[in-house]
């Protein structure tokens, strides 16, 4: 068997996948997130740690002599930090964390936007590691002092399982510390951020094996001494294989806490205003992708905070008039990445009268994110990218309504694969991979991802959105002066 650990932000989630890669069991866990102010966002690296070991445990009991690897799927661009005995020295500041704004005009207006992506492929959003390095350094001295290590979440989850200080070429990407064409860290941004290449991890492909699980643990998780920990990938890149999106010009859409469209490419490429990200891929390749901050959970938001229901499919099926919708939704709670790159941006309902109703506002936040998405995907086919269909995955791609949403205001086909768990699939794929089971990840990805169900666009519906996304295109930069 192969685990897949999908070291989310609202929740740990693991696979159990057996050698024909069929899905065998999941297990989830929960644990806090935090926002001490407006636009921070953080969480406690040993509460990941202490979910893992939980998740282990439960997932891999009756099978414990039966698991060879174990893999990962992680948030992206969190800053962990561990002093020279290992001690975390500050809470980890996550992906959608918009504090570091200071850092980041300093990145890319005085080191300049060129020189980044130059170095990097990309240029400083707050999120990434590099601008939170610096926040560090200018607001917490006497931690920054102390740093010895600096990692990735789930390279903070393998270090504690294996000892090996090790990350991958995709995730490391999103830390704006790495030169992405080349795969190597670059030297002028480390000495930008003012560290030393020794505080950073090893560099590996992610499917390559970086040790095995440390004695001591096997013992305490009751589990056999030679299980390989296979570094994994960040999240997107891992739910990109776990919905088969390998090869050249394939895309991925999740709806998890974050939004992202992801288009997988076999050659490194960047467009020229690097709205989109210009990562490296888990299959030995690269992509391009756009990262809304709020996506699934702006549903979640809207649902639990203010309509204080858990209930969400009852909740939309009362909604019948798609493309008719009056009322528009702005998804930046958190601020927002692509492709306005603004972590002042936020919230807004616009468009209510009188007759308004609750489904109404409802479907405009689910519209509203697909609207936000649909801008990402438009700066690719800028670049002559043709998007014709797309895989889905993440907890929104349990919804039917939003399924449909992003068929008719994107207008591709939506192939839904037999699982939504993407990262924790890719991960678990990534594992097999590293313990030799398939030849190459997009070969096991291709032979183990299926398609169930094969959304279309409806074509009148396709043109009432159109007109929709016109409109609400026009809404941010009318109303970007206020939110500052
Ligand atoms: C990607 C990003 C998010 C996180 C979510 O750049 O920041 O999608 O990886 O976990």
């Amino acid at each position: 068997y192969y685990i897949g650990v999908d070291l989310g932000t609202s929740a740990l989630k693991l696979i159990m996948m057996n050698s024909k890669g069929e899905l065998v069991k999941s297990v989830s866990k929960e644990y806090p997130l935090y926002f001490p102010h407006s636009g921070w966002s953080e969480q406690n690296p040993t509460d990941w740690f202490l979910a893992v070991k939980e998740g282990l445990k439960e997932i891999c009991e009756g099978a414990d002599d039966k698991i060879a690897g174990i893999s990962f799927g992680g948030q992206m661009h969190g800053l962990v930090i561990l002093d020279k005995d290992d001690k975390v020295l500050r809470p980890a500041i996550l992906w959608n964390d918009g504090r570091s704004t200071e850092e980041t005009d300093y990145l890319n207006n005085v080191i300049g936007k060129e020189k980044l992506s130059e170095l990097t492929a990309n240029i400083a959003f707050a999120g990434f590691s590099a601008p939170k390095i610096l926040w560090v350094k200018n607001n917490e001295p006497e931690i920054f002092e102390k740093i010895s290590k600096i990692m990735l979440p789930k390279d903070y989850i393998s270090y504690m399982l294996s000892g090996s200080f090790a990350t991958d070429y995709s995730d490391a990407s999103g830390m704006l510390l790495l030169d992405v064409k080349n795969k190597k860290w670059s030297q002028e941004m480390i000495k930008i951020c003012g560290i030393s290449e020794d505080m950073l991890p090893k560099l590996y492909e992610s499917y390559e094996p970086v040790g095995t699980i440390k004695p001591e643990l096997a013992n305490e998780l009751g589990l056999n001494k030679d299980i390989k920990i296979i570094i994994g990938a960040g999240d997107n890149a891992a739910a990109a294989i776990g919905t088969a999106t390998v090869g050249e010009g394939a895309c991925n859409i999740s709806l998890g806490t974050s939004g992202t469209i992801f288009i997988s490419s076999k050659k490194f490429g960047v467009d020229s205003f690097n709205a989109l990200h210009s990562f490296a891929h888990a299959d030995g390749n690269y992509h391009l992708m756009g990262c809304m901050l709020s996506a699934a959970s702006c549903n979640k938001w809207w649902m639990e905070e203010i309509l204080k229901t858990r209930d969400f499919i009852k909740e939309q099926e009362n909604i019948v008039n798609l493309g008719e919708n009056k009322v528009f939704f702005l998804p930046y709670l958190m601020g927002e990445r692509s492709p306005h790159n603004d972590p002042d941006a936020r919230g807004t309902f616009i468009g209510m009268s009188m007759d308004t109703k609750r489904e109404d506002m409802t479907l405009a936040v689910l519209e509203g994110v697909i609207f936000a998405l649909r801008d990402s995907l438009e700066v690719a086919r800028s670049l002559g990218i043709k998007i014709e269909k797309t895989m889905i995955c993440g907890g929104g791609a349990k919804s039917p309504l939003w399924k449909r949403l992003v068929a008719n205001i994107m207008n591709v086909e939506v192939d839904v694969p037999i699982s939504e768990e993407g990262p924790g699939f890719g991960a678990a794929i990534l594992a097999a991979v590293g313990c030799g089971e398939y030849a190459s990840v997009e070969t096991a990805a291709k032979s183990i991802i299926k398609i169930k169900e094969k959304i279309k666009p409806e074509a009148d519906l396709v043109v009432k959105y159109e007109a929709r996304y016109q409109k609400f295109k026009r809404i941010y930069p009318a109303l970007k002066g206020v939110f500052k």
